[in-house]
């Protein structure tokens, strides 16, 4: 098991966030996680990253439970990109010292990068359509530009487990295209991580991800196969209004009645 979440309760300031969640990721599984603001998604992935503990239940990631583990060395197999982590980095770094950076997961460079990692970096970089940024100053790219980066980053450590969450906001269609068909790669290339892919729109999840968990008011409504989950039926229930799915290409499309 890459994560096994069992019966895990999360309270704060009397208000119960995660409610009994079971959710466990099989080696090799790739998992979308959709619900709407404030379902608890990012809380999950806090939770899986040991940045807070769960109030009842058990948490094990990568086969460590946690109580038991050390939580820096355990969280340099997991690579995390968010726009919380986009906020954080140094602004005036140049583009290839925030890659590097992933390998001592770090914000900001203080080890020393041997010229293999710089390489490693570099190639990373080209990889995902990110080698004309080399030089930059980071507050000089763009949105996508930036998403690319930390992915670059967050693949430096070589993670088992790679969480992206909402890596589409702020990229245009064309743009966002491109990242998928970069995720795709990072999917299918040898010992690939496993991939969490949270979004709130439908259509990005690329047919690697086979597996769906819809999470609502910090419970989990559903998981299990992303075609099984992904219907126009199960989607107007889950988010009590109707939608209408269309599977296009692979992948699922969502219309929304707002008549
Ligand atoms: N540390 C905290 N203290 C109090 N409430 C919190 C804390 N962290 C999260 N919450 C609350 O828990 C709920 C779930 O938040 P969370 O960030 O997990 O939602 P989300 O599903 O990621 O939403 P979004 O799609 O907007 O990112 C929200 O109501 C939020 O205000
Ligand atoms: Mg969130």
């Amino acid at each position: 098991m890459v994560v096994d979440v069992k019966n895990v309760s999360w309270r704060r300031d009397d208000r119960l966030l995660l409610k009994q969640i079971d959710w466990q990721i099989a080696e090799g599984e790739h998992w979308a996680l959709l619900g709407l603001n404030g379902s608890g998604k990012t809380t999950l992935l806090n939770m899986i990253n040991g940045y807070i503990w769960a109030t009842e239940g058990k948490v094990s990631v990568l086969g460590h439970e946690f109580g038991s583990v050390d939580l820096r060395e355990l969280r340099k197999s997991i690579g995390w990109v968010s726009s919380s982590l986009q906020e954080r980095l140094y602004m005036t770094d140049r583009t290839q010292n925030i890659v590097v950076s992933g390998k001592f997961a770090t914000i900001g460079l203080y080890d020393q990068p041997d010229a293999g990692d710089m390489e490693r970096a570099v190639a990373l970089m080209e990889r995902l359509g990110a080698g004309h940024l080399v030089d930059r100053q980071y507050q000089t790219c763009s949105q996508g530009e930036k998403q690319k980066l930390l992915i670059a980053r967050a693949l430096m450590a070589d993670p088992k487990l790679l969480i992206l969450d909402e890596p589409c906001n702020g990229l245009d269609v064309f743009s966002r295209e491109q990242f998928l068909a970069g995720v795709k790669q990072i999917i299918e290339a040898p010992n690939a991580p496993n991939l969490i892919y949270v979004t709130h729109h439908i259509e990005e999840i690329i047919p690697a991800f086979t597996r769906t968990l819809l999470i609502r008011s910090g419970e989990v409504y559903r998981s299990g196969d992303t075609r099984e989950v992904l219907t126009s039926e199960t989607l107007s229930e889950f988010f009590h209004a109707p939608v209408e799915v269309e599977w296009r290409y692979g992948r699922a499309w969502m219309k929304v009645n707002s008549e």
